[in-house]
């Protein structure tokens, strides 16, 4: 079976489920780190080298702010819980995005959950918090300029955030839209895009390994004809 090295989470519909059964916002995202928690268990036993998740967008500061903390505060309570469990089974953690407008707790946890993973080699966690494709690409364009180097595709690309886990091969957007919101718009650029309607709280195993089996089908071409992808 032909596997994903790097898979990417959109974890979309924390707030529909909860509205469905008339429960504030914030129960959506406190069951949604359950099927995060399901999801790393399986990524790790497939092998997965490399799982990286949306988890708060550059746009999502626009919510109502009871929201927005809310979220933080859930952030740093899952970073200091999860951290000696990742690192037990042997996963990196990375938090990545534009960590520097947060707070000063949440960085202090961020921190310390990085140094805690930081030997481990089994698979990447890559928790995107305060991201954005687009603060990416400008992120990276500002250190080339920095460096005083040639903006070209090669410079560009190795300026990215996350080059440890290299392109993504598999998108997976839970909740029904079928968008990118900002999310990794350079290193998705060739990915295979799956889109389910599962609302991410309710996102389990099976969800998972669905979209793998999916994934296994499909012929990946990167510009050639599909006779030339065979022949090889
Ligand atoms: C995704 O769920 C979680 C975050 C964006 C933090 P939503 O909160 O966007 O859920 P819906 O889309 O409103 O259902
Ligand atoms: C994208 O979801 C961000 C995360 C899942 C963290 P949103 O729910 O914020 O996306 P839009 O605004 O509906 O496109
Ligand atoms: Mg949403």
């Amino acid at each position: 079976m032909a596997l994903p090295k790097h898979v990417a989470v959109i974890m979309d519909g924390n707030g529909r489920w909860a509205k469905a059964r008339f429960l504030p916002r914030t129960e959506g995202h406190r069951r949604g780190i359950q099927s995060l928690r399901t999801l790393v268990r399986c990524a790790r036993e497939k092998g997965i080298e490399h799982l990286t998740v949306f988890a708060f967008s550059s746009e999502n500061w626009r919510r109502p702010q009871e929201e927005v903390s809310a979220l933080m505060s859930y952030f740093v309570m899952a970073l200091q819980k999860e951290a000696i469990p990742l690192s037990e089974a042997d996963i990196q953690l990375h938090i990545v995005g534009d960590t520097q407008a947060m707070g000063e707790d949440l960085r202090a946890a961020i921190a310390r959950a990085e140094a805690t993973t930081m030997h481990c080699r089994s698979m990447t966690l890559n928790i995107c918090t305060n991201y954005g494709g687009r603060w990416d690409i400008v992120q990276a364009a500002r250190q080339i300029v920095d460096k005083g180097l040639a903006i070209d595709e090669q410079t560009l690309g190795e300026h990215m955030c996350m080059q440890w886990a290299g392109p993504v091969d598999l998108l997976i957007r839970t909740g029904g839209e079928k968008r990118m919101s900002n999310f990794l718009l350079w290193q998705a650029s060739y990915a295979e895009l799956y889109f389910t309607d599962v609302l991410w709280p309710e996102y389990a195993a099976e969800d998972f390994e669905a979209a793998l089996q999916w994934y296994d089908g499909r012929e990946r071409r990167f510009g050639r004809t599909g006779d030339q992808v065979r022949s090889v």
